[in-house]
């Protein structure tokens, strides 16, 4: 049996173009896996109507981790149409399998790390730059982001059943949204716990201070969502006496925005719960110079599951066009995860020098070669 046992799940649209690239980087450089394919995503969803199909979950018990490509998920209208009309009549309800696997594996820490490698030809405000230099180096931030919780918690109602509006009346600011008429209300709830907030929190302190970053900034909404945003901010002041090293500063998701996109070379951790952690990662992805340069890692106690930030861009899909460095940063992720430090640093050290080197470059980065060109590229570099 080979050392790591890994679940292969490409998913939907430009997964597969990405992962066919990291498997000719991760082939060159003889790492002691087994890679078993999965079936996940928008076809299963079609023609089984289920995106997750319960084999993919048996695989993935059985593995030490996942490396994930992309999956696409549509609103419910939209996944109805699509499903085998032999299953319309079942009530299946499409919910995003990543999301699922997330909640199922417990994988409470989704990791974002940004940054912008010297001679990425694009700067933070997207333009290319003509001579890249060393200075173009401006950004190192790491995003922690809450995987579980919050709005993503998949606890969701339309229409809104009569129990839920009683038991929400407990707040009289409930009561005039009956007369909108209860079918006519959408409901998507933010519940956060205690202990969801206080290990992401400390989890980020923790990578602070181990890695010698000196600012953590936590972003919330806490002046208008009063009890979750408010839990959170608490825990956050509590947990920051801990680490008087580390300076601890608070912002809104909506006016970090706006701060990180004029000043992004001044944040190092940002910690956040879940759907304010998805917006502000995909801000720093454009940060970096895009989508194609984001990797991320979901990790819980035991398992983890790689995945790059971006999602299946359908409309590339199948084109080998897009950019394989998310990807390939986030097989970094796994490698260090597997305890492989050494193959992690040679792979990181093989992306940085084709990016640098700006010879192999994909259309995002004025390039017209392909996504497997550059996994060539770089197998090429670990190879040695
Ligand atoms: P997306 O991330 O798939 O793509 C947005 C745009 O970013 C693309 O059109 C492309 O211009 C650029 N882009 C993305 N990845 C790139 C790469 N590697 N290289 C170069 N350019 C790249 O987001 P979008 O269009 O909002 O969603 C498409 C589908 O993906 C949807 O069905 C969505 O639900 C799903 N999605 C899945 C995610 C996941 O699997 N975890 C995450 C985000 C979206
Ligand atoms: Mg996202």
């Amino acid at each position: 049996m080979t050392k790591h046992q890994i679940a292969w799940m490409p998913g939907d649209g430009i997964g597969n173009d990405v992962m066919e690239a990291t498997r000719i980087v991760l082939d060159a450089m003889k790492l002691d896996a087994t890679y078993i394919h999965c079936d996940i995503g928008w076809e299963f969803w079609c023609k089984e109507g289920n995106p997750l199909p319960d084999r993919t979950i048996e695989v993935l018990k059985r593995t030490h981790c996942g490396l994930f490509g992309a999956i696409t998920s549509k609103p419910q209208d939209d996944a109805l149409l699509e499903l085998d009309p032999a299953l319309r009549s079942k009530n299946l309800v499409y919910f995003s399998p990543i999301v699922q696997l997330r909640q199922m594996f417990n994988l409470h820490t989704n990791l974002r790390p940004c940054k912008t490698y010297k001679g990425n030809p694009l700067n933070y405000r997207g333009t290319r730059l003509a001579n890249p230099t060393a200075a173009d180096v401006m950004c190192d931030i790491v995003v922690f982001r809450e995987n579980t919780e919050g709005m993503y918690g998949g606890v969701e109602f339309n229409p809104l059943p009569e129990a839920v509006y009683d038991a929400l009346c407990l707040n009289p600011k409930m009561k005039p949204w009956k007369a909108k008429g209860l079918e006519n209300i959408a409901l998507s709830t933010r519940i956060v716990s205690k202990a969801g907030c206080t290990n992401i929190l400390r989890q980020a302190f923790e990578f602070a201070k181990k890695n010698g970053r000196k600012r953590v900034t936590l972003v919330e909404k806490p002046n208008v969502l009063r009890a979750t945003g408010g839990m959170m901010t608490r825990l956050f002041r509590e947990i920051a006496t801990e680490y008087p090293d580390i300076w601890a500063d608070e912002a809104n998701i909506d006016a970090i925005c706006m701060w990180m996109f004029k000043n992004p070379q001044e944040y190092s951790v940002i910690v956040a719960e879940n759907m304010f952690g998805d917006i502000v990662s995909d801000l720093c992805a454009g940060i970096i110079g895009g989508l194609g340069f984001a990797p991320s890692a979901n990790i819980g106690d035991t398992y983890a599951v790689f995945e790059p930030t971006h999602g299946s861009a359908p409309k590339y899909a199948g084109q080998y066009k897009v950019n394989p460095h998310a990807m390939l940063l986030t097989a970094r992720m796994m490698l260090e995860w597997l305890g492989e430090t050494e193959r992690a640093a040679a792979l990181e050290s093989a992306i940085v020098r084709v990016i640098e080197e700006g010879k192999v470059k994909t259309y995002d980065m004025g390039g017209k070669d392909t996504t497997l060109d550059v996994g060539r590229a770089v197998a090429k570099y670990v190879a040695k």
